[in-house]
């Protein structure tokens, strides 16, 4: 331990024997707590549309869900910079945590799944045209699981910050990429034309880089490529999720963001993600 430590440690065991071993009671002002969560701020972005009381769960689960969507594209831009140093250990660290940040993003889903049409309809006007479609960081995480699509960005034009975050975001490396030129790096096969592809493209692909899991999965790497599995799971079990919400709560009416709902979902669902790391297992 070292010696700042050791001293906030000690400053610690006296308050708590001053204390008399109770917590803290008494503040010049906010509490500590108030003041690194930034509560007040917190609790005053809960502005429901409506009177009906089943909105606020709404609200409050999708604006938990938009916070995750941040916490995953920090933590895999950190991924990816581990990557670039050649640095797995730290990067599948990395990895594994988001695999349990995505469950705790998809047990949200829970606090949705007893909404009935009825309920829904009660505040589904006073939406308007929002719709987690527009949702930037939504958009952005699927970029980095390698689902690029400039297309998808058109929403966010008017909003230059959004846009241009997300114009990078589409024309960088996916975490996926990331994986595939560090694996290129460490001497797998990973074809050139793969490694410096056009990254804004959408991803085509290859039997090359099936052929590379194969092998990974046979070395010391494989607990890298079974952790993107694991990733990969999670988001499709969000997406199974957010689907089955939808059904749940309008069947298959039209979509406040202009899309026809079920369908749309359904047809944008069928974009895989690490498309090799599963048609690879075939070949084990
Ligand atoms: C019962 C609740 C929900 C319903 C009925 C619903 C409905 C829909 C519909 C119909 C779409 C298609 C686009 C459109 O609006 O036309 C959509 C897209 C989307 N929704 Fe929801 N949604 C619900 C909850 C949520 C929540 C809590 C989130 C969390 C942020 C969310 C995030 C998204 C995202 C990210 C998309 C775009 C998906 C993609 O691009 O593949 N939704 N939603």
């Amino acid at each position: 331990m070292n010696s700042t430590k050791q001293r906030t440690e000690q400053d610690r065991a006296v308050r708590a024997a001053e204390n008399g071993g109770l917590p803290t009671l008494g503040f010049d002002s906010v509490t500590p707590y108030d003041e690194y969560v930034g509560t007040a701020a917190l609790h005053r972005l809960q502005r429901t549309a409506t009177d009906a009381p089943e909105e606020l769960a709404f609200l409050v689960t999708t604006q938990v869900m938009e916070l995750y969507f941040g916490l995953l594209r920090t933590e895999w831009r950190l991924a990816q910079r581990q990557l670039d140093e050649d640095d797995a250990g730290a990067a599948l660290a990395t990895i594994r945590r988001t695999v349990r940040h995505f469950e705790a993003l998809n047990a949200a889903w829970a606090s949705l799944g007893w909404l009935t049409p009825a309920q829904f309809n009660r505040f589904r006007d006073a939406l308007g045209e929002a719709s987690g479609f527009q949702s930037a960081y939504y958009r952005h995480v699927e970029f980095l699981l390698g689902l690029k699509s400039e297309t998808l960005i058109r929403p966010h034009r008017r909003n230059p910050a959004a846009y241009e975050e997300l114009v990078e975001a589409l024309s960088r490396p996916s975490l996926y990429d990331s994986v595939l030129a560090f694996l290129a790096r460490s001497g797998y096969a990973v074809p050139r034309e793969v490694t410096e592809r056009d990254y804004a493209a959408e991803y085509r692909p290859s039997p090359e880089v099936e052929a590379v899991w194969v092998e990974v999965c046979r070395g010391p790497l494989e607990p890298l490529a079974e952790a993107l599995v694991d990733l990969a799971e999670k988001f499709s079990d969000w997406r199974y999720r957010h689907l089955m919400a939808v059904r749940r709560s309008m069947g298959a009416k039209p979509g406040s963001g202009g899309s026809n709902g079920l369908a749309w979902l359904e047809r944008s669902m069928r974009r895989d993600v690490f498309p090799e790391l599963w048609s690879a297992r075939t070949l084990m």
